[in-house]
């Protein structure tokens, strides 16, 4: 079977990051599956779709007739950067709807189509326990709130969006609940899976230890 990494974890635990650099080394692509609910959220803000409208959702997510080219998506026909996906309120709208199970169904065979030849790194929530359950390297990385604050905080002001430390580990908190305490797919390691964290570990580090354990 076509290999598949699976890299699950909380919220900006470096998981993005770590996904499309271990996918470059192995020559891999790469599923940020969190886009996918991202843009099913966009798509349902812009166009005024209540956030508990489990069916219209469900359709918004089964026809999202979304590509990924040159590093930006297509979505009817308009372009448009990931950054206009990456904000705070996108990012909880996506939490809110994710918990949703005709959601989460509406976007499993999409995440399943991007398996292919050479290999796929997979990163969210649920790749190693739903999604790709054979997947044969399951990392789960983790670190502190605290750091994982911070690093959204700076990634936040680098990007130059305004933003407040302490009610970045507030929202953070909050997401963690959610997304923990949700009755589908919660956020959880797989039973196989290997826990990193990475709290006193770089980038580079996070993604050699990722490597490593690959080629064992
Ligand atoms: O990394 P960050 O949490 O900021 O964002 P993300 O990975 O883009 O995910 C946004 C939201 O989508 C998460 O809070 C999850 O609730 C949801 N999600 C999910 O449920 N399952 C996935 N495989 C990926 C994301």
């Amino acid at each position: 079977p076509v290999p598949v990494i699976a890299i699950d974890g909380p919220t900006a635990s470096g998981k993005g990051s770590i996904a499309s650099a271990v996918a470059e080394a192995l020559g891999f692509d790469c599923l940020d599956s969190g886009v996918l609910y991202r843009l099913t959220a966009w798509a349902a803000l812009r166009q005024g779709v209540a956030l508990d409208d489990s069916a219209a959702l469900a359709q918004l997510a089964a026809t999202l007739p979304v590509s990924f080219a040159a590093g930006r998506i297509h979505l009817n026909g308009q372009s448009f950067d990931a950054a206009q996906l990456r904000t705070e309120a996108v990012g909880q709208a996506a939490s809110t709807i994710a918990a949703l199970p005709a959601v989460r169904d509406a976007l499993f065979a999409l995440q399943r189509s991007f398996r292919r030849a050479p290999g796929l790194v997979a990163d969210g929530r649920d790749m190693g326990t739903v999604v790709f359950p054979d997947a044969q390297l399951k990392v789960f990385l983790t670190a502190s709130a605290a750091s994982r604050a911070e690093r959204r905080y700076k990634q936040l002001i680098s990007q130059g969006n305004p933003a407040i430390l302490g009610d970045v580990f507030a929202e953070l908190l909050e997401r963690d609940a959610r997304d923990t305490q949700r009755a589908v797919a919660a956020l959880k390691p797989a039973a196989d899976a290997e826990l990193l964290d990475s709290t006193d570990l770089s980038l580079e580090q996070t993604v050699e230890t990722v490597l490593a354990l690959w080629r064992r």
